[in-house]
């Protein structure tokens, strides 16, 4: 037996691929392992979306050469998106890389190893082979827990001006709906509950089954939503733009659609968002969010926003800070802005000083923080619906999620792991909240 180290960086979607490559060694004889230094073979699964992400990388690099110093047999493969982006130009400047592969060539990592171990060259496959990935990938069957991720779309056509990823996951591409719903049947006869479909811009779904007939993502929810055993259903990451009538609709209609959508905005700024190439405006963003709240009106938003993005002068910050007050979000996410080579705005000339960035950043983030805590500070004293879905830190303690993706702490008995138990909230600490669960109290009916 072989013992396999995957280390994840970056998204959900690369979380699910990390899984999707551990299932595809196993009938190689790798098993997984916790730490490289007992490992055989190590996977980095690398992110490119911002420069901290391909620093970090290149630091566990630095790291694994140490270690197979000592360990000369040890297989080191990087994955994802620096694979993709930096090529050849990554095993020279770390040759403890052996193999490389990009996002769209997962399935043919066990060619790729044969290979190395007959001629012990480096291997690079990063290109984009015409999307047959997905054909090729075995379908979810590691324990992917009580919450499991999908993919059900990868790449994107969007060319925001800042954004590594159609590049690096190259064009748009659907999986077919029959694929999704069979693997969503696997992972509910696994124990799932809650599905979290992934797609780098899951909103622009648009899959077509046997018979030619195009499924949209709202369709895609009513055919998870019709599995017995899923009692919640999630989707990320969506653009503003993809969210049409059918999608908003289904947040008012199909009660396994949880209240709670990240939405990312980037920036308030008219002028900043057209030099983004965001294609919509602040109001336009505004008038979708009071679309979505008459649709669901107890609905939760999340963001991603950039600061410092070329250009952005303080009235186009002001006006991002604007739109966070007028929304009023629960949970964001938010960065300054890092040039990525061979994007459009790397080119630009009206930089922002890294101080500025930092003042803009730390501005932004106490005002998202201060949202955040009044989002979970309404929760106390309700009774929320918590799917739980694993044990917590300490000794009978229970970790779930209300709706709106909060973490909730109760003490309670292993057996409610999977099921969905109305919870008195109770108290706030950082930003998990703690509560009593009401026994044999089933708060969402399990079944359609
Ligand atoms: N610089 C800073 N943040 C970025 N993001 C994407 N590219 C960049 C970049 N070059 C952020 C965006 C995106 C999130 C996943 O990462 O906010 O929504
Ligand atoms: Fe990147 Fe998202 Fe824009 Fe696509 S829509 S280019 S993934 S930021």
């Amino acid at each position: 037996m072989k013992k396999l180290f995957v280390k994840t960086y970056g998204c959900q979607m690369n979380a699910y691929d990390s899984a999707r490559m551990a299932d595809l060694l196993a009938p190689l004889g790798f098993v997984g392992t916790d730490t490289p230094e007992s490992a055989d073979m190590v996977i980095l699964n690398t992110c490119h979306i911002r420069e901290k992400a391909v620093e970090k990388v290149y630091s566990e690099l630095g790291r694994l050469t140490q270690m197979k110093r000592a360990k000369p047999e040890m297989l080191v493969a990087v994955a994802g998106c620096v694979a993709q982006a930096e090529g050849e130009e990554m095993v020279r400047r770390a040759p403890v890389v052996d193999l490389l592969v990009g996002p769209q060539s997962y399935h043919r990592l066990p060619e790729m190893i044969a290979r190395h171990a007959r001629d012990h060259g480096h291997q690079l496959q990063s290109d984009f082979p015409a999307l047959e990935k997905f054909d090729h990938l075995p379908e979810a069957v590691s324990d992917s827990g009580v919450s499991a991720f999908l993919t059900v779309q990868e790449g994107c056509d969007k060319f925001c001006t800042f954004c590594v990823v159609p590049y690096t996951r190259g064009p748009e591409h659907s999986r077919a709906p029959e694929r999704i719903i069979a693997e969503a049947e696997t992972l509910a006869s696994r124990g799932a509950r809650e599905i979290i479909l992934l797609g780098q811009n899951v909103n622009a779904y648009r899959g077509s089954d046997a018979h030619g007939k195009d499924w949209n993502l709202e369709r895609l929810i009513a055919g998870v939503a019709a599995i017995p055993e899923i009692s919640r259903i999630r989707y990320t990451t969506s653009h503003p733009r993809d969210m049409d009538d059918d999608l908003i609709a289904a947040h008012g209609e199909c009660e396994k659609l949880m209240p709670f959508l990240h939405l990312p905005v980037q920036s308030g700024s008219d002028t900043i968002l057209a030099a983004m190439n965001r294609q919509h405006t602040a109001e336009d963003y505004l008038r979708l969010i009071e679309r979505l709240r008459a649709a669901r009106p107890d609905i939760g938003f999340s963001s991603d926003f950039i600061v410092g993005f070329p250009g952005e002068s303080d009235a186009d910050f002001e006006a991002t800070l604007a739109l966070v007050r007028e929304v009023k979000f629960a949970q964001c996410f938010s960065f300054k802005y890092s040039p990525r080579p061979g994007t459009p705005a790397a080119a630009a000339r009206k930089v922002i000083s890294d101080a500025v960035k930092t003042t803009r950043l730390l501005t932004l983030q106490a005002l998202l923080l201060g949202q955040q805590d009044e989002a979970n500070l309404t929760a106390i004293g309700k009774t929320l619906a918590v799917l739980f879905e694993k044990l917590g830190r300490e000794p009978g303690q229970l970790v779930g999620r209300t709706p709106y993706l909060q973490p909730v702490h109760v003490i309670g008995p292993k057996s409610l792991i999977g099921k969905i138990q109305n919870v008195k909230l109770e108290a706030l600490t950082a930003n998990s909240l703690h509560g009593a669960h009401t026994e044999g109290v089933l708060a969402e009916s399990a079944t359609a």
